[in-house]
């Protein structure tokens, strides 16, 4: 068990607080605030405990350059509506410097400033030493509560934990107690739910899902692959060729091991990657030659509806459909509302689902969303996230 910031005497210290601000950005303005919001119960806590607060974070991939449209200075605004009261904020083009180091000197209890985006540095993506101890001479004490980014060894998310005493801040915390509840101890029947475009990307989850649940339903792209591995005809669908033996391998586990593999048994095509092309439902054994696949169909949602009546622990990482397209995002929402509908504890991955949750209106019925993508689906493979094996053991 890692500790948090409730397990060691923080009172009125300097800490400096690693977030996930990496929030979508339309024309300067943020489109979604969920990370921000999720990182208020440590900042305020910390803030109750007449701590001075640094915080820091990426916004995008600038490359270890100061691109002013990956700026943070949105967030701190944002933030200072938030918190109602001022988030102060130093635009340095290198994160830390004199006048950044002074500004954190001056920080009195109560008082909170944003640094600018760490990734403006190259050393950060490199888990540059000099600047994890740059960012460190700023406070006395390390608390990570960036879930999202836990999975990067970067200079302010793990090299930092060298400079400082380092423990978790409470949404870190709630992310490994859902999701780890979830892929230790889970009540049964478990059953996970995998989709998206791609099965190169999601071997590891599922080769490591196949160990733990009862039921592993896969829809969205990635079931094209498996057709294909069980000798349909694909049409113009996305088709993961390198796994099409993977998914054959795990068709073949799944029988071994007696987990029950719940594949498509339909899905609603179009002859174009488009909203306005027409769309009609085929069997899986029967997509035309000139079709791709582009949502589960009615038969598929019953069925799937029916393993998941009785489930009791649900996780679900990845869309059924292209969901961002409004009329092939009905098989997306239709498990949205199952879910909703459900007496389960149901967890859902980041990124994509997380997105279709919302969207689907459903976001306040799940037992957790993950603030992190990338993070929960390495987490979901048993991967040790950087961010958290930093810090210290209770
Ligand atoms: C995310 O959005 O998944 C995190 O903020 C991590 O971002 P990254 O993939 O650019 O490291």
């Amino acid at each position: 068990m890692k500790k948090n910031i409730r397990d060691i005497d923080i009172a009125g210290k300097k800490v400096i607080v690693r977030c996930d601000f990496n929030v979508p950005m339309k024309d300067g303005a943020i489109t979604d605030d969920i990370r921000i919001r999720a990182a208020l119960p440590t900042i305020e806590y910390l803030l109750e405990e007449g701590c001075a607060l640094i915080l820091m974070s990426h916004m995008g991939r600038p490359k270890g350059e100061p691109k002013m449209e990956y700026t943070l200075k949105p967030v701190a605004d944002r933030l200072t509506e938030l918190l109602a009261r001022k988030v102060r904020f130093i635009s340095s083009p290198t994160v830390v410097d004199d006048e950044v180091r002074k500004a954190a000197e001056d920080l009195k209890g109560g008082e909170v400033m944003l640094l600018e985006n760490v990734r403006f540095v190259k050393g950060e993506t490199d888990n540059d030493a000099g600047f994890a101890k740059a960012l460190a001479s700023l406070a006395e004490v390390f608390v990570n509560d960036a879930f999202g980014t836990a999975h990067r060894a970067h200079s302010s998310t793990a090299g930092i934990a060298d400079y400082l005493p380092a423990v978790s801040g409470f949404l870190i915390e709630k992310e490994i107690r859902f999701l780890g509840d979830a892929m230790e101890s889970p009540e049964r029947p478990f059953v996970a739910i995998m989709g998206g475009a791609k099965v190169g990307d999601k071997i590891p989850v599922i080769e490591n899902l196949m160990n733990k649940v009862d039921s592993l339903i896969i829809g969205g792209g990635m079931a094209y692959t498996f057709y294909k591995a069980m000798g349909y005809e694909t049409g113009t669908s996305i088709l993961d060729r390198d796994s099409v033996e993977i998914a054959a391998g795990i068709m073949k586990k799944a029988e071994e091991t007696g987990v029950n593999l719940v594949l498509p048994l339909d899905c609603v095509c179009t002859e174009e990657f488009s909203n306005d092309s027409p769309y009609e439902v085929y069997d899986r054994d029967k997509i035309p030659a000139d079709k791709m696949g582009m949502d589960i169909g009615p038969k598929t949602a019953e069925l799937f509806e029916s393993v998941l009546r009785d489930a009791k622990t649900v996780v679900w990482n990845g869309p059924m459909g292209v969901f961002e397209m409004e009329n092939f995002a009905k098989g997306t929402y239709t498990i949205a509302k199952i879910l909703a509908e459900l007496d389960a504890v149901t967890v859902i991955g980041g990124g994509d689902s997380a997105a279709a949750v919302e969207q689907a209106g459903f976001a306040d019925r799940m037992t957790h969303i993950s603030t992190g993508g990338g993070a929960s689906l390495e987490y979901l493979e048993g991967k040790v996230l950087p961010g958290i094996a930093c810090l210290e053991e209770k």
